[in-house]
């Protein structure tokens, strides 16, 4: 991977990193040599394994368990990390899912607030607890994991995580107004299709088929091509990039 100099020694904290692009993100920004915290909530084991691979490969990284959609419990994890790793320079606000494909009729309100708690305003509330200390030392870089589903609405049954994802470049685009004059960027990487355990739940293997002949590139991506650019968001190479949803999507929806 292209190498970003400036992440050497900062802190990075990314959600939802046990598995799938969180992993793959926190195992790119430990590379650069980035001192990270690998956010969990169930998957204890798939977080311990990601630590120990960094750790084999001569990085330091310690786990953190939070459930994101609880503001208090990021609260208390960010505020952990800090006091462990030193103040935190890179938030990744990785985790989210789908839950549950649902049509309009059968959607309930419970089911509608889990998904955009999950995969938004769980972001503004990580954001929240990282956002004073960076202020303070006028720097710091976060990047939003949204999707190309907040772009095209997604396929059938997922209007309330489309919503979301589509929420969260709106709320990119606000954080990085109200922070970047405080040397704080933030932008978000849309992923396409990626080839993870959220496939492997919401997607036949028909549909991921079809997928991988419908995109331009002829294959679905991997958690490891959106990571490199998550790492660039996170870097100074993309000092001049605010606000900014990256598509990485292997030419499925281009505009
Ligand atoms: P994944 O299921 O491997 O990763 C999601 C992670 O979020 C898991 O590790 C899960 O344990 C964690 N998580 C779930 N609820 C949590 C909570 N309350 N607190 C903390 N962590 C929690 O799937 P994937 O694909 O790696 O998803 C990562 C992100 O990428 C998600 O935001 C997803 O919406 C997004 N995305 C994925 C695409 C794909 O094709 N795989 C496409 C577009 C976006």
């Amino acid at each position: 991977m292209y190498k970003y100099s400036d992440i050497v020694g900062k802190v990075a904290l990314v959600t939802g990193a046990a598995s799938g692009i969180g992993k793959a993100a926190v195992l790119a920004l430990a590379e650069q040599g980035a001192r990270v915290a690998i956010n969990y909530f169930r998957n204890e084991k798939g977080a311990e394994e990601t630590r120990q691979q960094i750790l084999a490969a001569g990085g330091h990284a310690i786990t953190v368990r939070a459930d994101v959609t609880h503001p208090d419990d990021v609260q208390r994890a960010a505020a952990g990390v800090a006091a462990e790793l030193g103040p935190i320079d890179i938030l990744v606000n990785n985790a989210g899912s789908l839950v549950e494909r649902l049509r309009l009729m059968d959607m309930s309100e419970a089911r509608w607030d889990d998904v955009v708690d999950l995969n938004l305003k769980s972001a503004f509330f990580c954001a929240q607890s990282v956002a004073s200390s960076m202020i303070e030392r006028r720097t710091g870089a976060i990047v939003n994991v949204s999707s190309i589903a907040g772009r095209n609405g997604g396929a059938l049954g997922s209007i309330h995580y489309s919503s979301a994802k589509g929420g969260l470049i709106s709320m990119t685009k606000g954080l990085a107004k109200e922070l970047a004059p405080h040397g704080v960027r933030v932008n978000a990487v849309s992923p396409g299709v990626i080839d993870t355990a959220f496939h492997e739940r919401f997607s036949t293997p028909d549909a991921m088929k079809a997928y991988a002949n419908a995109i331009p590139v002829g294959r679905v991506g991997s958690p490891a091509e959106v990571a490199s650019v998550i790492a660039f968001l996170a870097s100074d190479a993309s000092s001049y990039v605010v606000g900014e949803t990256i598509e990485v999507n292997g030419g499925m929806l281009m505009d």
